[in-house]
């Protein structure tokens, strides 16, 4: 009965170390994940080394002496996120903790994500974009990156709107969020799959400062990178997105033909310019709209007018923001860089298309 209480108040916790040659951080590091850990919680590592060169494995189990340490030594298999799923199935914990080896992730800041679950939260993500996280000494070329990648990712998923840190490789996910969920992340981005094809509650962040690696050198270059890319595009494949993106541009070009054809039919017509361009704009607007709610974005409502008016004043709304971001581009590209107007006009149009799109992925039909 006790014991079931003690269980009860701190849950069995696993902290999952994919390596690749790092014998000379691993002993650092468990030692000090124990010593965070061992009082307040039952819980074990689990090292998923890629038969490493220096014998990080080997290491491990020698660890395994002193510490509960588990070892899968893997030669059937490559890569981190993959690695990663090894520890998840291995892992016995019902909080399951991801963390690298090379002392980057603070194992001083594990109680932190831990502290952090309540009832209602399944995901904490280990953040240095927030109050309280740093990304420390990175280079400039890596800050952009890092951010770049988020932004698309938002960019693309909604599920990840408000989140800081969807690069982050250091964070604390709930067992039964995990289980029987088909992950196949790629490369190094697992909150992204997490987030995008797991079910869960609520997600937070909390902040952390990313350190310098003490020992070893890092595996991402440029190929983590690609590979980062093309897992974004299967993604979205795999969700629909790309398909949308398609459908909303074909929309977007007959919405195109019956504004400029409108407007010549008026004028043809002796209809006071300004008054044919007002009439033509408003009417691809509301043809783009009845488009994309009958075809593109089908199953994002029921058919039902209330279901409708909502995402039709929304649409209105991003589309008069991307009136003005297709103007000010122009503005900027040819008023002060001054390139062509052909050039300033298709960039502005090229902004435009990807506000308009985003606002209604994001904002008109994201429930
Ligand atoms: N088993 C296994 N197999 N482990 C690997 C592999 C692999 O192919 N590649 C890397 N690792 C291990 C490393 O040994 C280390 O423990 C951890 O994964 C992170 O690898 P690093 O090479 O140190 O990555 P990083 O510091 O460049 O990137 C870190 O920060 C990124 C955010 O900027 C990671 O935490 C990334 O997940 C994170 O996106
Ligand atoms: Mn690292």
């Amino acid at each position: 009965m006790a014991s079931e209480l003690t269980q009860a108040a701190s849950p069995r916790v696993s902290v999952i170390v994919p390596t690749y040659n790092e014998r000379e951080n691993l002993p650092t590091l468990v030692e000090a994940v124990d010593a965070q850990l061992s009082a307040e919680y039952d819980y074990e590592i689990v090292v998923v080394d890629d038969d490493s060169p220096d014998e990080t494995w080997y290491v491990a189990e020698s660890l395994s002496e002193d510490y509960p340490v588990t070892v899968v030594r893997r030669r059937d298999e490559f890569g981190l996120s993959t690695a990663v799923m090894r520890g998840f199935e291995t892992a016995n914990g019902s909080l399951l903790v991801v963390m690298d080896a090379d002392l980057q992730h603070p194992p001083s800041a594990i109680p932190s994500l831990l502290a952090a679950f309540d009832d209602r939260i399944d995901l904490v993500i280990g953040s240095r974009y927030i109050q309280g996280g740093s990304v420390g000494e990175f280079s400039l070329a890596r800050r952009v990156l890092s951010r770049g990648a988020n932004i698309l990712a938002t960019v693309i998923f909604p599920q990840t709107r408000g989140i800081n840190d969807l690069q982050s490789g250091f964070f604390a996910v709930r067992q039964d969020v995990i289980e029987g969920a088909d992950l196949a992340p790629e490369g190094y981005k697992i909150i992204l799959e997490i987030l995008i094809k797991c079910e869960y509650d609520q997600v937070i962040e909390v902040g952390y400062e990313f350190r310098q690696r003490v020992a070893g050198e890092s595996k991402l270059g440029l190929g983590t990178i690609i590979t980062y890319l093309r897992h974004l595009l299967e993604m979205a494949n795999d969700s629909g997105r790309s398909g949308q993106f398609l459908r909303f541009c074909i929309v977007g070009i007959v919405g195109t033909l019956i504004n400029v054809g409108l407007f010549y039919f008026l004028l043809r017509n002796d209809t006071f310019y300004l008054l044919a361009g007002v009439v033509a704009a408003e009417t691809s607007v509301v043809a783009n709209f009845s488009l994309n709610t009958l075809w593109t974005f089908r199953s994002e409502h029921d058919g039902t007018l209330a279901s409708i008016a909502g995402p039709f004043v929304k649409d209105h709304l991003v589309r008069s923001v991307g009136i003005g971001l297709n103007l000010g581009t122009l503005f900027l590209l040819t008023g002060s860089f001054g390139l062509s107007e052909i050039v300033g006009q298709a960039c502005g149009i090229v902004v435009a298309i990807l506000w308009n799109f985003t606002g209604n992925t994001h904002l008109v039909w994201y429930r």
